[in-house]
């Protein structure tokens, strides 16, 4: 099989690029945070479950076609996290689907990484992607990730139980509301193709890997 192409998508202060082997050492550090995975593990991952989780990524690039991408603050070069689409394997119910999720490190919290990063992400997923709805996941309880969601321009769709028995919402946004949500704001494509950026030509279609 041919290797998938992942978008390396460009914002203000991120990249957003495909995840690869070498990031796993900072990844073990970010990822061991106990606030990183409190919602759904309520524990930080241990460096065997990171390498595990980053193999898994790694396949879903492969099995999808696209999948979450590292976070890389551009003014230090540092990882800061991931985000991006992906396919919400974890709840099946919801099938066909896409998501936008997104993980920070502590340090780079509170400056409006994942409301930037996620913009980009869903930018491209109704561009080049050619989705017409994604869908963004969180546990109520989690409301910082929720007023991501707001900002976004997510909506409540409906509550479901996750794989842990954890509540879930998951919110939506479709093609239309997008382009009205985004209509008047910044120019549709700033945050993920500023000049001199480029996408690839040919990305994979992410509706034809969800099914
Ligand atoms: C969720 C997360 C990615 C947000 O990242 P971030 O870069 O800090 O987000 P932003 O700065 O773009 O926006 C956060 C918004 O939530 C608000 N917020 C933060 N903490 C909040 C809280 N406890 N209650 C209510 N709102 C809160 C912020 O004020 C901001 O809104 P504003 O711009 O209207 O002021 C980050 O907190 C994180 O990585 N958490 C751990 C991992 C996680 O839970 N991911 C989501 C899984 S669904």
């Amino acid at each position: 099989m041919a290797p998938a192409r992942i978008p390396t998508l460009v914002t203000g202060r991120l990249v957003l690029r495909s995840l690869v082997p070498d990031d796993l050492e900072p990844l073990i550090e970010i990822q061991a945070e106990e606030s990183f995975w409190w919602y759904p593990l309520r524990a930080g991952m241990t460096a065997d479950q990171t390498a595990a989780f980053l193999e898994r990524v790694l396949e879903s690039y492969e099995r999808d076609g696209f999948g979450l991408e590292a976070v890389v603050e551009r003014a230090s070069g540092s990882l800061m996290g991931w985000a991006g689409l992906a396919v919400p394997h974890f709840l099946p119910q919801i099938l066909p689907a896409v998501e936008v999720g997104w993980r920070l490190a502590g340090a780079a919290r509170g400056r409006g990484f994942a409301t930037e990063v996620g913009a980009a992400a869903v930018a491209f997923g109704f561009t080049s992607g050619g989705l017409e709805r994604i869908v963004s996941i969180y546990e109520p309880q989690n409301a910082a990730s929720g007023r991501v969601m707001e900002k976004l321009g997510f909506t409540p769709s409906l509550s479901t139980i996750g794989p842990r028995g954890e509540e879930l919402v998951v919110t939506e946004l479709r093609r239309a509301r997008w382009e009205e949500h985004t209509a008047g704001a910044a120019p549709r494509h700033a945050a993920a193709s500023p000049p001199g950026t480029s996408v690839p030509p040919d990305e994979p279609d992410p509706r034809q890997s969800t099914v």
